[in-house]
Parts: C-alpha cells; structure tokens; sequence
C-alpha cells in the first residue's frame, strides 16, 4: 500500500515511520510512505503557500495553486489498475469526518491513497470542492496542523495490512473491531505484590476463559463507553445481561 503525505512541515515525518511495527512494514515493502512538500509547487521567489482570506478576518488560508500542483504531481506518478477504486484525497481537517476503525479498514483496502495535511486557518474552499474526495478529523479538538492526524491514520490502517503484524488473529480482538473495548490481559508472574491473575484465565477451560473474556469487555464498555454498545454486535442473551448490568449500576 502506498501513501503520500502532502505537507508543508516534510521533517515531522523522519522518526515515526522508522520505529516499530512501520520500520519492519516498509522494509518487507508492504507499505510506501512518500512526503512531498507544498512549498516545492510554489512559484513565487518567497515560496508562498498561504494568503489573506477574502472577506478580511483573522488568520491565513492555504493557497490553492500549490495543493492543486502537488496532487496532480502525484497523480501522474501513480498508474491505476483497472481493479483500482478512485483514489482517494484525503484532506486531514477538523471539519471532517470523524475517524474510525470502520474507516481504518475502508482505506486499508486501497493501493494508493492520498493525505494532504491542513494548516493555518484552513484550506482555500475550491481544495475542498474540486480536488479532495474525503476529509477527515481524528477528534473533537484541534490540532496545529493535520500531521500528526496523518500519522494517525496511517498507523491505524498499516497494522490492519496482512503481513504487518505477527499475529492476525489479535486483530479480531482489537477494541472497536468488534463494536466492544477489549477485555482485561495479564502475564506472568501469576502474583505479583499480592495481586493475582483472574483464576479462570490459568483454567486451560478455552470456552470458560472466551466467555469471561466477553462479559468482561462487554461490562468495561458499559462502564466507560456507553455510548458504543447500542452499535456493538451483542446476541439477544447479551443484550439481556447488558440490561441487567444497567439496572445494578444506576
Ligand atoms: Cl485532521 N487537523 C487538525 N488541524 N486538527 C484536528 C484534526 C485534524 N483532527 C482533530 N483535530
């Protein structure tokens, strides 16, 4: 899978992608992760990437022409299969979408993707309208600038990348993967300063243990996120428990 980063601060990318699970990915050529710097598509002797916005009011907008320039730079580097979706554009803005873990596997199936990172008071409009295809937000706060938000989103959908991790099936346990938080995890030692793994984990009895393993981390999302389990995929006998464990909370 292949990203590229559009942003006008090209060094915050240097370490995140040379640690970790990213270093292993992009050494076994998994992933490609290029940047490209706006300010390369300037003309102007200054290199200006931003300008006063129309209408008068505090800060600056980017400028169209270089964001235009350096996708189109990119485009015409990348050949699209016939079994190639449209390529996504990624605008990472405050205003957008909220991501996700839905999100996070929706992009993980494309070859090539896109991200250009907002700044300053935000975008000249005609960005949004006639180049971008999706805008994203990594939350309800604001951030300087959309970097480290691309860093977000493309460590979320790498790990997702088959060959990535070691394990596959620890994908499948993930919190949110299945609408849930995920259950409590212990290693050795068995006991530690008096405080002792849960007995059923050490019971060898698999059925016993997924089923603690479930309630558990149906009980800890009841307690902490609420608000995810009206969407979580519970069978009709979890949905009982889940109201019987409102009912003893409140
Ligand atoms: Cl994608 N960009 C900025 N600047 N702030 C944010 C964000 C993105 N997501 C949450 N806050």
């Amino acid at each position: 899978m292949n990203f590229y980063i559009l942003t006008l601060f090209p060094q915050m990318f240097e370490s995140p992608f040379s640690s970790g699970i990213f270093k292993r990915a992009i050494e076994r050529q998994l992933v490609r992760v290029s940047i490209h710097n706006i300010r390369d598509y300037t003309h102007d002797k200054h290199h200006t990437v931003d300008d006063y916005p129309y209408g008068g009011g505090a800060g600056m907008v980017l400028k169209p022409e270089p964001i235009f320039e350096v996708v189109e730079s990119v485009k015409s580097g990348i050949s699209l299969n016939q079994e190639d979706d449209v390529l996504p554009v990624i605008l990472l803005t405050p205003q957008g979408h909220s991501f996700s873990q839905q999100i996070a596997h929706e992009l993980s199936r494309y070859r090539h993707v896109i991200l250009i990172c907002g700044h300053y008071e935000g975008v000249d409009e005609r960005v949004r309208e006639h180049l971008v295809t999706d805008e994203i937000s990594i939350g309800d706060y604001v951030l300087s600038g959309g970097e480290l938000a691309a860093m977000v989103v493309v460590d979320a959908v790498v790990r997702l990348l088959p060959g990535v991790l070691g394990s596959e099936a620890s994908l499948l346990d993930d919190s949110h993967t299945a609408g849930l938080l995920e259950y409590p995890q212990y290693t050795r030692p068995v006991e530690y300063r008096n405080w002792s793994v849960p007995e059923v984990l050490l019971s060898g009895n698999h059925a016993q243990i997924a089923k603690w393993r479930r309630e558990q981390a149906i009980l800890r999302t009841l307690k902490r996120r609420p608000d995810l389990l009206d969407k979580a995929n519970l069978c009709l006998e979890e949905r009982q428990i889940v109201e019987r464990l409102k009912d003893s909370l409140s």
